[in-house]
């Protein structure tokens, strides 16, 4: 593996510490009981981190976005992880109902609701929502859309972070999709290459500590893929993307069996 691959992540590492570092200190030295809550330090980073990086992660894989999202995407649509709310930017108005953004950073929130407003997704409006719950908490999630009440769940760089990814998506596929519905991801994943997993395991606990507990060779796509009865499972990579990168990218669409629907494989 070329050493520019192994020792790539190293520039999002260093930029990480540098935007976080400064405006992050200034917050504990104002509330320093935050140092006795860890998680809730580590949410102060990544809020800190997504004001800087949200911006340029979204324009980097705007055209996987487009592809994946904009058509696909419709009814009552779950966006899991939603950051700053990018999601709603690629959706078809006359297609979505409502977009629920759901955010266990409440320091997000904010932004979401700047993001949402503007694409025209409004609470008084009953269009749009924020749940401030994690993915895996699906009593909170059942209260706000019902039983298989979500036509479209999204996920865009989010399953690398939410715990015991396999239950929590099954959960989400079978409580929260409706039969029919679309499960759409964007997500990075397991590398093909067994040395390139080495590294992705070998980096992940330094990774995940400045970057919310996102693990880089996550199994997301078996995960998914496991998770229910699909009638239509339909995954890519990125164009171009180096097959040594760490972050090794799929997008994918599966759609939930209806119940008598056969089921067909496309990929
Ligand atoms: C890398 S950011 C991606 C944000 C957004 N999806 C985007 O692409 O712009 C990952 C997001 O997942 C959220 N997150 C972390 N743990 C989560 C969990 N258990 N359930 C849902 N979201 C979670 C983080 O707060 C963060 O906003």
């Amino acid at each position: 593996m070329k050493l520019s691959s192994i020792f790539g992540l190293f520039t999002d590492l260093r930029f990480a510490i540098q935007v976080t570092t400064i405006p992050a200190l200034k917050v504990i030295f104002r509330e320093p009981s935050l140092l006795l809550h860890p998680r809730e330090l580590s949410r102060l980073f990544m809020a800190k981190l997504w004001e800087r990086f949200g911006y340029f992660v979204d324009t980097n894989c705007r055209p996987s976005k487009e592809a994946l999202i904009t058509p696909n995407a419709h009814g009552v649509v779950l966006d899991l992880g939603a950051g700053h709310g990018h999601t709603v930017n690629y959706l078809d108005h006359s297609r979505v109902s409502k977009y629920i953004a759901l955010e266990p950073n409440a320091l997000m929130h904010e932004h979401i609701r700047k993001t949402a407003n503007t694409a025209g997704y409004t609470e008084v409006a009953g269009s749009f929502a924020i749940l401030s719950c994690g993915a895996e908490d699906i009593p909170t999630i059942i209260r706000e859309t019902g039983r298989h009440g979500v036509d479209t769940i999204v996920s865009v760089l989010t399953l690398c972070s939410v715990p015991d990814p396999a239950l929590t998506i099954h959960n989400l596929v079978e409580e929260i999709l409706r039969p029919g519905g679309n499960f759409l991801f964007y997500e990075h994943v397991r590398s093909p290459l067994k040395d390139v997993i080495w590294w992705q395991n070998f980096w992940t606990p330094i990774w995940s500590t400045f970057f919310d507990g996102c693990v880089l060779g996550r199994d997301t796509v078996k995960y998914i893929s496991d998770a229910g009865q699909w009638s239509l499972k339909d995954a890519v990579g990125k164009a171009d993307e180096d097959p040594e990168n760490l972050f090794w990218h799929q997008a994918g669409k599966y759609v939930k069996a209806a119940d008598e629907e056969p089921q067909s494989v496309l990929i």
